[in-house]
């Protein structure tokens, strides 16, 4: 199914951050509507460009993400540690829990404690421009008489975008970006390899235009386990992702060319080797054997097929 798009005026909600209307004038920004259910939420990105030099734990604490799931969505060691440093700039796909808020719209919730030094501003560009200072304060009843206090704990919310996982069809996730000074639609179409039209059909914009600060939402071809009949469990992988399952005994990647989701040995997790192994053959998981017969060649191989309480299913 297409998913369903209405163009929306949009609120105070999103106001670029003030650090971007320093440069700009007040423009339209663009955003995504989605009708949806209280009880549904799905797996997002957030692409994050760090504000400032952060630990893998810090970035995962801000935005009430797991560590390994932010390793996997950008394809880091897994043995990765989070007290490990990454500087200004770096580029980190954060995976988030998408969830409905008010029937329309999807954001992913966090809390923030302020710090001394805090403004609405520091803490907007914090959170990557993906909520602005005007949000910050209105969602928080924040004003001259309630002024920010250090140590209060302010309710953050950062817009997502689900669309039942598929795009065209295809397995997707969406991940929200927001615009930079200087880009275009079509130069983020195609630096994420999708197309203008996309976009605009995706963030219901009325024209191909988009100004700094405007949060789109960007479809990542992704791989499913949907139809690969796993017992008790889904999976969906961003491309050039990998996510680990079963206690993190496996990990899943996602073709970049097939987009076939491929499962083997995660080679973390000592304590399910007893399991790794297909019955009564010498192949594990991910293992795939060719036998030349007289009449051509036979393929054997030992498949991860999902797992439950413990127990990883193979054949
Ligand atoms: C919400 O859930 C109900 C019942 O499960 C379903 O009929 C309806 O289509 C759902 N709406 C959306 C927008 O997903
Ligand atoms: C992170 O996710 C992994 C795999 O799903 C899980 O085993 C682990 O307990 C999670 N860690 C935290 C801190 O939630
Ligand atoms: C600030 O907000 C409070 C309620 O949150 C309200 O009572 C008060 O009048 C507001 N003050 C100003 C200056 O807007
Ligand atoms: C998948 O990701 C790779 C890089 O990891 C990129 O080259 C390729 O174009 C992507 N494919 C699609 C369909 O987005």
């Amino acid at each position: 199914m297409q998913p369903q798009v209405v163009q929306v005026p949009l609120p105070i909600l999103l106001l670029p951050s003030l650090l971007l209307h320093i440069f700009i004038p007040l423009t339209h920004p663009k955003s995504t509507i989605e009708p949806c259910n209280s009880s549904d939420s799905c797996l997002s990105l957030l692409y994050y460009i760090l504000p400032y030099d952060s630990k893998l734990s810090e970035i995962a604490y801000r935005f009430q993400a797991n560590i390994s799931d932010i390793l996997g969505a950008n394809s880091i060691a897994p043995t990765t540690l989070g007290d490990q440093i990454f500087e200004t700039k770096s580029i980190f796909k954060v995976p988030v829990s998408c969830s409905c808020v008010d029937g329309i719209r999807r954001y992913m919730s966090t809390t923030y404690t302020v710090r001394p030094a805090d403004t609405a501003d520091s803490i907007s560009e914090g959170f990557g421009g993906f909520v602005s200072a005007e949000q910050i304060k209105s969602s928080n009843g924040i004003n001259a008489t309630n002024p920010l206090m250090s140590g209060q704990s302010l309710v953050i919310q950062l817009p997502c975008t689900c669309f039942g996982n598929v795009n065209n069809g295809i397995p997707a996730v969406y991940m929200s970006y927001v615009v930079k000074i200087g880009e275009s639609l079509d130069n983020i179409a195609t630096e994420f390899g999708t197309t203008t039209m996309e976009l605009e059909g995706i963030n219901g914009l009325g024209q191909p235009v988009v100004n700094p600060g405007d949060i789109l939402s960007i479809p990542i071809s992704a791989c499913s386990s949907a139809n690969l009949k796993w017992y008790k469990e889904s999976l969906i992988v961003a491309n050039g992702s990998y996510a680990l399952t079963a206690s993190s005994c496996i990990k899943c990647v996602c073709g970049p060319n097939d987009f076939n989701l491929r499962c083997w040995p995660s080679g973390i997790a000592p304590l399910c080797y007893d399991q790794l192994r297909c019955k009564d053959s010498d192949l594990f998981i991910g293992d795939s054997l060719v036998h030349k017969t007289p009449f051509g060649c036979k393929v054997t191989s030992c498949i991860y097929r999902g797992h439950n309480g413990g127990k990883i299913y193979r054949r």
